[in-house]
């Protein structure tokens, strides 16, 4: 059964990063919404959801499903559900900076995914694991099983702190400035999903959102750990409640677990 839904979340995240990428080239005719302060979204987002929807119901009927843009119709436990995101990385979309990506998930039971993938059609990567089977990255150079770095110390650590721009938050802040005070490279890509899978494949030696969405992070978490990383407990409650999302090497996970609070090291 795990096997049947691996290589469908697989083919799937193509398939919707498809549509995407086709709104993606033609995203000047997209009309914007907002959907609070800094929080936008397209007909693009509720389209590749919808085909997300759809596939999925068809493939597995008894199988139930949590979507970012219809989340709030959501009401069963998260047991045997699909976690999707359909555009993670909408304002870079939208602005037109290829740094985003379809993420989805399988949950069996409770707040862990079995099975994470995580498509960047732009550059045409599938990064994707089953729990217990390796992480691995699809690509037009092949498949390669993905290891996180090898980092072991802050200082000169490529790090990732994202933050979503709804609202000021002092607790970033400061772990912004404890990250430059022990000389940490610190970056924000803008997309929780696609920041937390290039941990898994070491371009990035650790990840940190305050208050992140089920839907951004629990596949990708998946493939972190499963490339050899370390990551925080993640738990949203109720699930489409945010969280703080913590991803890094085992070599710096401790030290970053303690500037930032999010985990006890
Ligand atoms: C957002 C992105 C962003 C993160 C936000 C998310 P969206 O998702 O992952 O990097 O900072 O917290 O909400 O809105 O682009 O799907
Ligand atoms: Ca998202
Ligand atoms: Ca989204």
């Amino acid at each position: 059964m795990s096997d049947e839904r691996y290589a469908f979340a697989q083919s799937v995240a193509r398939l919707a990063g498809a549509l995407a990428n086709r709104y993606f080239r033609d995203r000047e005719r997209l009309t914007v919404e907002l959907k609070g302060p800094q929080d936008f979204v397209s007909h693009a987002d509720r389209d590749v959801e919808a085909l997300l929807r759809r596939e999925i119901n068809a493939a597995f009927p008894q199988d139930a499903f949590l979507g970012e843009e219809t989340a709030h119709s959501y009401t069963g436990p998260l047991e045997r559900c699909w976690v999707v995101d359909p555009i993670d990385g909408t304002h870079n979309f939208l602005r037109g900076i290829p740094y985003w990506n379809v993420a989805v998930a399988y949950v069996e039971r409770g707040r862990h995914a079995e099975i994470g993938a995580v498509f960047d059609p732009v550059h045409d990567e599938l990064f994707h694991a089953r729990r217990g089977a390796g992480a691995w990255c699809d690509s037009a150079a092949g498949r390669a099983r993905l290891a996180v770095a090898g980092t072991s110390t802050l200082p000169g650590a490529f790090v990732a702190l994202g933050h979503h721009d709804r609202a000021p938050d002092a607790h970033h802040l400061e772990i912004r400035r404890r990250m430059m005070v022990d000389g940490v490279s610190m970056r924000n890509f803008g997309s929780g999903a696609l920041q937390l899978a290039h941990v898994a494949c070491g371009r990035l030696d650790g990840f940190i959102e305050l208050q992140l969405s089920i839907w951004d992070a629990i596949g990708a978490l998946v493939i972190v750990d499963e490339a050899g990383g370390r990551s925080a407990p993640f738990m949203p409650s109720p699930v489409t409640a945010k969280a703080p999302c913590l991803a890094s090497t085992p070599g710096i996970f401790a030290a970053l677990a303690k500037m930032s609070e999010i985990a006890p090291a």
